[in-house]
């Protein structure tokens, strides 16, 4: 009997030890990251309605505003793999491979700004740009808005996306309808339903890995809301790793700022869904996960980890894919006899 009682308060004072020991993970985790809010933020200048919900995601899927009529945003960023195209580098127009990795649409429109080097204020900006990239779609403002005039069923959505405008079908409307079906690709994670409370929602790895997240100094780089995408720094602070995976080519945020400083400088990933976005970094050179946070242990703290340190925090890692939000494929407009034809 006295054993049964002993073991019995054993297992409540581990368990309680183990409750106070998540508390305290919880209130350190609170003061670097924050639970994904419920609801999409609002835009300065970009009123988020379902009209221009419902537009953005049909120009989402549309590879008619590609040159060749083949290349969708949904080609680079599908939506069933994680929301990028899970290759080293993208390939778009003609077959040609883009010079750096596609990272994921979900969750972007909480980064501090968009593109590996935050070339893009934000996601009305960078919807622009892979329309004329020409690695990528290949075609011009006045192509694309010639080819929307042409389809009833799009000049109909964006009299109702924009009912106020008199220019209504235009580029910048475009941007700004495919960034209001941006805002509504979030994921909450099991890492969100920790934050909020629920002891449960992590493993014992997992949360052995978020304590090592923090320990180690990732987070003081990958924090907020999205576990990075807040920040840019030196790729190679410590250790620049190697040219296969740093090549000295792409300079990063230099180009963006032509300040010495920003040599090599990126923005910290956001590493919601991480596990699902293979291959890593903006070279897209290495395929696994746990690879890929060794390199950073090594190149950004100068610290060799364990294969258990490893191990746990890519189980952390784990905890941040999310649950996609239901989207249903849009039946597109019909093209008609003025509808530009596909060209390349
Ligand atoms: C980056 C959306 C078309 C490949 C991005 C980002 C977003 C996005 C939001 C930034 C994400 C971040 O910084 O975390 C879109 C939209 C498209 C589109 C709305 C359609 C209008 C494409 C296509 C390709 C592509 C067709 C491939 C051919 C890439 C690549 C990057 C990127 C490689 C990173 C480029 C860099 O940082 O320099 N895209 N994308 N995207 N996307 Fe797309
Ligand atoms: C990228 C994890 C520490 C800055 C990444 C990626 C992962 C990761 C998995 C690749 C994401 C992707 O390709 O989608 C970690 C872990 C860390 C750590 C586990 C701790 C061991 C840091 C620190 C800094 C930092 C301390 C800043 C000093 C960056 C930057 C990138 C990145 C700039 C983008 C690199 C590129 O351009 O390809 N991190 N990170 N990280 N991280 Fe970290």
């Amino acid at each position: 009997m006295l054993r049964v009682l002993l073991t019995a308060s054993l297992a409540a004072m581990s368990s309680a030890a183990f409750a106070a020991d998540d508390t305290a993970l919880r209130e350190e985790a609170l003061g670097i990251f924050e639970p994904l809010p419920k609801t999409a933020p609002e835009l300065p200048g970009n009123k988020i309605t379902p009209e221009k919900i419902e537009l953005g995601k049909m120009l989402f899927f549309d590879p008619r505003l590609s040159a060749s009529g083949v290349f969708s945003c949904y080609s680079c960023h599908n939506l069933a793999t994680g929301g990028d195209d899970n290759l080293e580098t993208s390939i778009g127009h003609g077959w040609q491979k883009g010079p750096r990795n596609s990272p994921t649409v979900f969750n972007s429109v909480f980064n501090i700004a968009q593109f590996w080097d935050g070339r893009a204020e934000d996601l009305k900006e960078q919807a622009k740009g892979p329309i004329q990239a020409s690695v990528e779609m290949a075609n011009t403002p006045d192509q694309v808005i010639a080819t929307l005039n042409s389809m009833p069923g799009y000049v109909d959505g964006f009299g109702k996306a924009f009912p106020d405008d008199s220019d209504k079908v235009s580029f910048d409307n475009l941007a700004k309808a495919i960034e209001a079906f941006e805002t509504t690709l979030n994921t909450p994670a099991p890492f969100d339903a920790f934050l909020e409370g629920d002891d449960d929602a992590l493993t014992s790895d997992q949360k052995l890995g978020l304590a090592l997240f923090m320990d180690k100094g990732c987070a003081a780089c990958h924090s907020g809301v999205n576990v990075g995408g807040n920040g840019y720094y030196p790729f190679g602070l410590i250790e620049k790793p190697g040219a296969e995976i740093l090549p000295e080519g792409d300079k990063g945020r230099f180009e963006v700022t032509q300040t010495v400083d920003d040599s090599y400088v990126f923005r910290a990933s956001p590493l919601r869904n991480v596990a699902l976005t293979a291959p890593y970094f903006h070279t897209g050179k290495v395929w696994n996960l746990k690879t890929a946070v060794q390199i950073m242990a090594d190149s950004q703290l100068g610290e060799e980890l364990t294969d258990t340190e490893a191990d746990q925090i890519v189980a952390f890692l784990e905890s941040l894919t999310g649950t996609p939000p239901a989207v249903t494929v849009p039946v597109l407009p019909s093209e008609t006899g003025t509808t530009p034809r596909p060209d390349g």
